[in-house]
């Protein structure tokens, strides 16, 4: 499964590169959202993602790079998130906002900087729809892929695999052909993928070829 990222695209034509991500045969639509403390970068806040959603009939990923997500939960459910990711470094209470978010009915997610190991996130396991693992530092798109993070995916998916557990496992960052295969084999569910989407003319052909590189 695809998620491209919008953080890839022309924001002043978002609604029209959203379409193209449907058109293109994804099933989700990932948003990045940055705060500007917990990553440098500061992108767009629930808003932009309430007047995108009549648009698209997307799963909306929302990916939150927000310190103390628990203050912001609520917001983001009510602008038409369908899954969201918060990350296990920005809160002190992270069963706390799994659980909300959770409770609203809506997919929970937790993810992982590079720098984090799959024990830091053990006692949640069991309570995720969705692991994340950063395979870039959270911030910026287009950075180079860090393939030492390839090793936390196939740890999850032997977790998941032990413990009867049903998340799914994604992978954001420096994703794309050179290295799709491999992280495929390791166990991830879902490519979260900004620049190597948005580069292409043809995208629908790309996620094909992305298919049968993962298939071969
Ligand atoms: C990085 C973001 C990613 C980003 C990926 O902080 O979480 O979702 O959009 O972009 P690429 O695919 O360009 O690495
Ligand atoms: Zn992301």
């Amino acid at each position: 499964m695809f998620s491209p990222s919008l953080l890839g695209s022309d924001f002043s034509r978002a609604g029209e590169e959203l379409e193209a991500i449907a058109a293109a045969g994804a099933d989700y639509a990932h948003f990045d959202v940055m705060d500007g403390n917990f990553v440098p970068e500061i992108t767009f806040g629930a808003k932009f993602i309430e007047d995108l959603r009549p648009l698209s009939d997307l799963v909306f990923d929302v990916h939150l790079m927000i310190e103390n997500p628990e203050k912001h939960i609520d917001r983001f459910i009510k602008a038409g998130a369908d899954m969201l990711t918060v990350h296990a470094e920005s809160t002190r209470h992270l069963w706390r906002v799994l659980q909300m978010i959770k409770e609203s009915g809506k997919d929970a997610g937790v993810a992982i900087n590079p720098a984090t190991p799959v024990s830091f996130i053990e006692p949640v396991l069991p309570i995720v729809d969705s692991v994340l693992v950063m395979t870039v530092n959270p911030g910026w798109g287009g950075q180079r892929f860090i393939r030492e993070t390839v090793d936390k995916i196939a740890e999850l998916d032997s977790r998941r695999a032990e413990g009867g557990f049903s998340y799914i496992i994604g992978a954001d960052g420096g994703v794309g052909r050179k290295n799709i295969k491999e992280l495929y084999d390791s166990g991830m569910n879902l490519a979260i993928m900004g620049t190597a989407f948005f580069n292409e003319d043809d995208k629908s052909s790309f996620l094909h070829e992305l298919e049968e590189i993962v298939e071969a």
